[in-house]
């Protein structure tokens, strides 16, 4: 069980040459059920996550993924997968959308790949390596103080944030905004809605922290993931503590 890249790189694509011809269409959008969540399960939802299936079923690993939820097969290894993170974006022709795979042994995670189908950049986090996009380094930005660019997912808490940094974009696929993060394009990530799930997350995360990010939870402490696909969190990763702080203060505002 030691090829996670060529499984999870082998699942990307896979995924690619079967949802890349539906991209921004009609048909990738249709609503096809509900998944575990209550969220409604789109085409192009149902034929990348068959693939993920198809290919993990014979590995006899625990899978949680967003559609179908968690199945427990009672293997210490546990693969949380959000097939097509942004699928919005997918279907509307928007493209800003990945694939997004973590796996862990027991609760200790052990590799994390991000796919951009649309750029074609691999984002990978090895715990205790570091994070990589396509086979090189990466490292969070030291960020300039006024000067910051988040992606900041609110209902209207925390608004006063967005005259505190210079730049907000809300991108619409969180795992790509994670990666970006990552490889020092954002200065942070947040989203306070209490609405991501592992699945959308897992990866970032991991990678996230392997490129020097710190992730908390909605609090400012150590996010820790649930290994269940309809646990919602809130989330707020940056790349430096000032700017975390800067937030929670923010956040603490009537
Ligand atoms: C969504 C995206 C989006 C986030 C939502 C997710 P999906 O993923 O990651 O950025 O705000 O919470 O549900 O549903 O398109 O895979
Ligand atoms: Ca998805």
């Amino acid at each position: 069980m030691e090829e996670w890249n060529e499984i999870a790189l082998g699942m990307a694509k896979e995924i690619e040459r079967h949802v890349m011809p539906l991209f921004g269409t009609a048909k990738a959008g249709q609503t096809v059920g509900r998944n575990v969540s209550g969220d409604v399960t789109k085409f192009v939802d149902k034929v990348a996550e068959d693939i993920i299936l198809g290919y993990l079923s014979p590995l006899n690993v625990n899978i949680v993924s967003e559609e179908v939820g968690n199945i427990d097969r009672g293997s210490e290894y546990t693969a949380i997968i959000d097939p097509i993170d942004g699928s919005y974006n997918f279907a509307a022709g928007i493209p800003v959308f990945a694939f997004s795979f973590a796996v862990f042994k027991q609760k200790k995670p052990l590799y994390a790949m991000i796919y951009e189908f649309v750029a074609k950049n691999v984002y990978e986090g090895i715990p205790g390596e570091g994070a990589y996009m396509n086979g090189h380094l990466i490292r969070v930005r030291k960020p300039v103080r006024g000067k910051e660019a988040l992606s900041f997912y609110t209902r209207g808490r925390g608004y006063g944030l967005i005259r505190k940094v210079k730049r907000v974009r809300v991108l619409g696929a969180v795992a790509v905004e994670l990666a970006y993060l990552a490889k020092g394009a954002l200065d942070g990530v947040l989203d306070i809605r209490n609405y991501v799930r592992p699945t959308d997350i897992a990866a970032g995360v991991i990678i996230a922290r392997e490129a020097g990010a710190i992730v908390a939870d909605g609090e400012g402490n150590e996010l820790k993931l649930d290994f269940d696909a309809t646990k919602k969190t809130n989330i707020i990763a940056v790349n430096e503590r000032y700017l975390l702080d800067l937030i929670l203060e923010e956040l603490r505002r009537k």
